[in-house]
């Protein structure tokens, strides 16, 4: 039998399924958060919690599959102890929202994003893959891959943002990074591109609100990193909550039986998200739980998640001829092969070993690696006057602002089992790093989104007798991730009157953001003379911004999302269409051309900006007058470095199709290469398009190379572009 769209059970499997009844059957399509070990700090409303002996017993009777966001080795192996006593003794599966990290944790994934790195990601999600498995876990709900382009949506924080090259290359690092070579070793973890399909893209960025758009905007922007995962060798996928064009994605056959298993011949687990196949009934596509529970699994939807509908209703509905057994088979088969895949039929203890749990936990290993990734994350927007990188002695700082010597807002969204504890804040990371310690003073100023009584007046003072202020502000941890969805992305009022009146002493400020999006930056903050987006950096924030500060490390990443002028341009992207009456870049606000009344169509930091401590210069751009169909188009350009410092450039190449049969992006970033030069140096960088990189989706939904002129454009950041073109044949 076919498992899913191309993978054959084993003997083993289809043995197994015959002999199973179609309870046991319902039981290996649901999972439930465990409640047999502790759960890591995650986001999801208590539905029918069963407490720890009734979860056994109802495992012992073989009427659960999986358990999700516990964590721990000794609880996993009185669970699965539990599953092995059962009639059939299949395994057990331990699933969790590991994002970036499990007990240590790393910058969240759209600072990750920053480093534009995909052989970085790939380490880190290995490194994050050995603790993760180590304490018990052999399945993650990540790597989130909805492509971003509405800041006001709080789960933005969790991808790789809005450029959808960016979030293809990304989605397979990380999947290939977790998995690792071999999904049977104790330390593979099994991923999941996830959530399937278009999140990104709710109105007005509210979350779990409605998404609308063509099936050739989907295919075009949302599908292309599902695709990129799922041929990394993703081994899961999980649906969507929202209601897609009019039908939620867990009802929503045409995308998750036609679009995942046929077009993208995906053949592993969908998962239903929290409880998504009950919310049905309040989409008001169910009439009740048996009718959403035969709308979701005729839909295409494996497993169901919390709500129990599957054990509860699965059984009855086909007995009474509502649902053909052979898509519950279908389902049972894609789930045992799952198993199977992970060496838990062969093994049911993998992974379950207190001595690796002992060993990889807040390993040295793991540390370091999030203290590379923290540092490779954090984009310098500005630096006026090269006020950066700062002497190590002999300059009186003062660190002002609520993160300075905040712990509690270091991980941000979806941190599961991190211990905030073990965070390095800022005010201890730079002392470390400074020569004479004693020399900064810290004062928070202002509440995060409350004024402080007194703080701003301790903080002019502080910042009076200081050369330099550095400006710890931001977001809150609670103020990103699922269910943070905010109208006006802003710093918070208490925050901007503190740097207001922190500007207004005159000592220089170089500003430390904390954020899990692009924000609309105003006033002080955005003409501080210096500019660092540090998102939220997880454990090792303190020591990575000290890197960064004194120039231990060169800041090397670029935004992977947009920073606009104001909210109100939201959802903006720096590759959207052109209009029929663009604003010319020398007038963007040109009378009777496309901009607001109080904005032009332009961001303040549009993605990929960023800049290092030393300065590039490009020329002698190199890309052939014709292109034959289908062939690579390479180009190639001479990279110098002008600075004084060795410093790393991203060269980065983008597009524009001057004519085709839709209208095309204004420009969109097909090729980057990082290359180092230490000062005066200089050398050739080749950039590759891939034919199939220049296709568009027709409006039938094929993908389709059009011949003609495209214009490019290459740049090393801070005004270093330079044009060219070519004939596509
Ligand atoms: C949450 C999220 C999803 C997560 C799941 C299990 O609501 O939408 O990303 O994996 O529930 O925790």
């Amino acid at each position: 039998m076919v498992g899913g769209a191309g993978r054959v059970a084993s003997p083993r499997i289809e043995a197994l399924i015959a002999r199973m009844t179609l309870a046991e059957k319902a039981g290996q399509l649901s999972c439930f958060n465990d409640e047999i070990r502790p759960v890591g700090a995650v986001f999801n409303p208590v539905v029918s919690p069963r407490g720890a002996e009734a979860m056994l017993a109802d495992i012992r009777a073989g009427r659960v599959g999986m358990l999700f966001n516990g964590y721990g080795v000794a609880g996993a192996r009185r669970a699965q102890a539990a599953a092995l006593e059962s009639r059939l003794g299949i395994p057990l599966v331990f699933a969790a929202d590991v994002l970036h990290g499990c007990r240590t944790i790393f910058p969240i994934p759209l600072a990750e994003a920053a480093a534009f790195d995909p052989d970085l990601s790939r380490r880190a999600a290995r490194a994050v893959a050995r603790e993760t498995t180590a304490n018990g876990i052999h399945w993650t709900f990540a790597p989130m891959v909805d492509v971003a382009r509405d800041q006001r949506w709080g789960r933005v924080a969790e991808g790789a943002g809005e450029d959808v090259l960016l979030n293809c290359l990304l989605a397979s690092a990380r999947v290939e990074g977790f998995q690792g070579p071999d999904l049977t070793k104790p330390d593979a973890l099994l991923a999941t591109p996830k959530h399937f399909v278009g999140y990104g893209a709710v109105r007005g960025g509210m979350e779990y609100a409605a998404v609308d758009m063509s099936m050739a905007a989907l295919r075009e922007t949302f599908v292309p990193p599902f695709a990129a995962a799922f041929a990394a060798g993703a081994g899961a996928t999980m649906a969507s909550f929202t209601d897609f064009n009019g039908v939620p994605v867990s009802a929503n056959r045409p995308l998750l039986t036609n679009l995942l298993r046929g077009d993208l011949r995906f053949d592993g687990v969908c998962v239903s998200d929290y409880d998504a196949d009950r919310e049905l009934i309040a989409h008001g596509i169910a009439a009740d739980e048996a009718d959403a529970a035969r709308l979701a699994i005729l839909a295409g939807i494996d497993m169901s998640m919390q709500s129990g509908l599957y054990q509860r209703h699965l059984s009855a509905l086909v007995e009474a001829g509502q649902v053909p057994i052979a898509a519950v088979d279908q389902a049972v088969r894609r789930v045992l092969i799952l198993k199977e895949r992970l060496g838990l039929f062969d093994d049911p203890y993998r992974s379950l070993d207190p001595r690796a749990e002992r060993r990889e936990t807040g390993s040295k290993a793991v540390r370091d690696m999030a203290r590379t990734v923290a540092t490779r994350s954090i984009v310098l927007l500005r630096n006026d006057g090269d006020l950066l990188p700062i002497a190590r002695r002999g300059k009186k700082l003062a660190l002002i602002g609520p993160f300075g010597a905040d712990r509690a807002n270091l991980n941000g969204p979806w941190c599961f089992a991190g211990d905030s504890a073990r965070g390095i804040d800022l005010a201890t990371g730079l002392r470390g790093a400074m020569g004479d310690p004693a020399s900064l003073i810290v004062e928070a100023g202002s509440g995060i989104t409350e004024p402080l009584p007194g703080g701003i007046e301790r903080a002019v003072a502080a910042a009076r007798a200081a050369d330099i202020v550095l400006l710890a502000i931001g977001e809150g941890a609670d103020m990103s991730g699922e269910g943070n969805s905010r109208v006006e992305i802003t710093v918070p009022a208490a925050q901007q009157a503190l740097a207001e009146a922190i500007a207004a002493t005159g000592t220089p400020v170089v500003v430390l953001l904390r954020h899990g999006r692009a924000l609309a930056l105003t006033g002080a903050v955005r003409d501080a003379p210096a500019l660092l987006a540090t998102w939220f950096l997880g454990e090792q924030t303190g020591p990575a911004v000290a890197d960064i500060l004194f120039g231990a490390v060169e800041p090397t990443a670029r935004l992977p999302v947009s920073f606009p002028l104001a909210t109100g341009q939201q959802p903006w992207s720096y590759d959207r269409r052109s209009t029929g009456r663009p604003a010319p870049d020398a007038e963007p606000m040109a009378a009777g051309r496309s901009h607001w009344r109080d904005a032009a169509d332009r961001a303040l930091y549009p993605f990929g900006s960023g800049m290092g401590y030393t300065r590039f210069a490009l020329s002698d751009l190199q890309v052939p007058a014709t292109i034959a169909a289908g062939a690579i188009v390479p180009v190639s350009v001479r990279v110098r470095n002008v600075g004084t410092r060795r410093g790393e450039a991203l060269v980065r190449l983008d597009v524009h199709d001057r004519v085709a049969s839709r209208t095309r992006p204004a420009r969109q970033m097909k090729a980057f290469q990082r290359v180092t030069l230490a000062a005066g140096d200089e050398t050739r960088v080749e950039l590759r398009i891939a034919a199939d990189a220049l296709a568009l989706v027709t409006g039938d939904g094929r993908w389709q190379i059009e011949p003609g002129m495209f214009d490019l454009w290459v740049d090393a950041g801070a005004g270093t572009e330079i044009a060219g073109a070519f004939r596509l044949e």
